[in-house]
């Protein structure tokens, strides 16, 4: 037998309830603050990923679905959803055209991980992209929309919080970590060692306990901030603050991949195990200029939705729309005729045998109907059918074109 792979999962039934119904709430809220959905595919060039996430990063540097296609072009299915949008905001010469842009999307990203809980090969996020504003407001705003986002699926939260600094502070930084690594290179692990050549801040949120017991002497970039983004994080703090949104500052957390600057966030929950991130973004003002752009400044972020599907709480469904049926063959057709009617403007389930009132009965229940409507030879001469609404359990006779 054929089955899916290792990572990859099936959403159907109750999963894609709340697959759909995260989606459809996320989307109502990010058009509530003004984005507009974008769709960009699924296959890109690996130098796109390459030159935006980063090559020291572990997405490009170990789990990129990567492959030479039929005409020779070096392409990968997409790791995460910004590049993307970055490559299609350039190339719809939307950096030119200046002012805001905000879009929001969802879909199926890829990363070869081990597999794991909450840890998947294939897997869904929906995401948001802010462009051409350099103001911390925005940065606030995306925090905000996370939370809530989360608050309306009942999902409780801790917020990360920690600023990676510009070009003006993080150089410097970044040589003074590297002083730091350097004094006790001999007792850290091999990855550290390699990190310390390509890219030396990802260090801070190694894995190995060793390795973060060394680094708690390190030297701190919040520390080292220089007074713009100094000021940018104090003001962050003070509109969260203001707007009652609990954070805690991380300044180990650096993200996993290369294009943050400024603000960095990550939304953890403690219900779902250890892969705990349900939601990570921060600015990232140098990317569009890195992909031939014109500078412009950005910030967003994407929410892991397998993750968040352990931990939403769905509304109550009450019962909703028709279900029709026929207790004898004669009956059939009509039922198919006005179920077809009434589809134009509502849900109808139809059950094309003709069965007695307690077997429709049963059906009525399982599609969750709220209404039960039944046609049988006695009806069907006087042109009318029985409706119970199955809710406040009245019973009723009308007339087809009542229906
Ligand atoms: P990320 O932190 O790599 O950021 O991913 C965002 C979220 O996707 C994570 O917090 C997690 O919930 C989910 N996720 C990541 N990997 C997996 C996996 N293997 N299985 C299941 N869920 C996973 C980004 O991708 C950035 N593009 C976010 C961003 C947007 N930054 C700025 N704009």
């Amino acid at each position: 037998m054929v089955k899916s792979l290792r990572g990859m999962n099936d959403i159907l039934s109750e999963d894609y309830e709340r697959f759909t119904y995260f989606i459809d709430l996320a989307s109502s809220v990010a058009q509530r603050y003004g984005f507009h959905f974008i769709e960009t595919p699924l296959l890109e060039e690996t130098a796109l990923f390459k030159r935006s996430v980063g090559e020291s990063s572990d997405i490009v540097g170990k789990e990129m679905y990567q492959f030479i296609d039929k005409g020779e072009n070096d392409v990968c299915l997409r790791p995460e959803g910004t590049a993307g949008v970055v490559r299609a905001f350039i190339e719809k010469k939307l950096d030119k055209a200046g002012g805001i842009h905000r879009f929001f999307y969802h879909g199926s990203m890829f990363r070869y991980e081990r597999p794991q809980k909450g840890r998947l090969r294939q897997f869904h996020q929906f995401g948001v992209e802010s462009f051409g504003l350099d103001s911390v407001y925005e940065d606030a705003t995306m925090i905000m929309m996370v939370a809530d986002i989360l608050k309306q699926c009942g999902i409780g939260y801790r917020l990360q919080l920690n600023s990676l600094g510009d070009q003006n502070c993080m150089p410097q930084y970044r040589d003074s970590l590297v002083k730091f690594i350097e004094s006790v290179e001999d007792e850290i692990c091999e990855d550290c060692k390699r990190r310390k050549e390509t890219n030396p801040i990802r260090v801070l949120d190694c894995k190995n306990e060793k390795c973060q017991s060394l680094y708690i002497e390190a030297p701190k970039l919040i520390n080292a901030l220089c007074s713009g983004c100094q000021s940018d994080f104090d003001k962050l703090k003070e509109i969260l603050d203001d707007n009652g949104i609990k954070y805690e500052i991380d300044t180990n957390l650096v993200r996993g991949l290369d294009y943050y600057s400024k603000t960095a966030f990550e939304f953890v929950s403690d219900n779902i195990g250890s892969q705990s991130a349900i939601a990570g973004g921060g600015r990232y003002d140098r990317l569009v200029e890195f992909l031939d752009g014109r500078p412009t400044p950005a910030v967003g972020f994407a929410m892991g939705i397998e993750r968040l599907m352990e931990l939403i709480v769905m509304p109550e469904t009450k019962p909703q729309g028709y279900y029709i049926g026929a207790m004898d063959d004669e009956s059939i057709d009509t039922v198919i005729r006005l179920a077809q009617q009434k589809r134009a403007t509502d849900k109808v389930t139809v059950d094309y045998k003709a069965k007695s009132f307690k077997n429709h009965m049963k059906g009525a229940d399982k599609a969750g109907a709220k209404y039960f409507c039944i046609i049988g030879s006695n009806e069907l001469k006087s042109g009318t059918m029985i409706v119970k609404n199955l809710e406040d359990k009245t019973e009723t006779t009308i007339a087809f074109g009542e229906f």
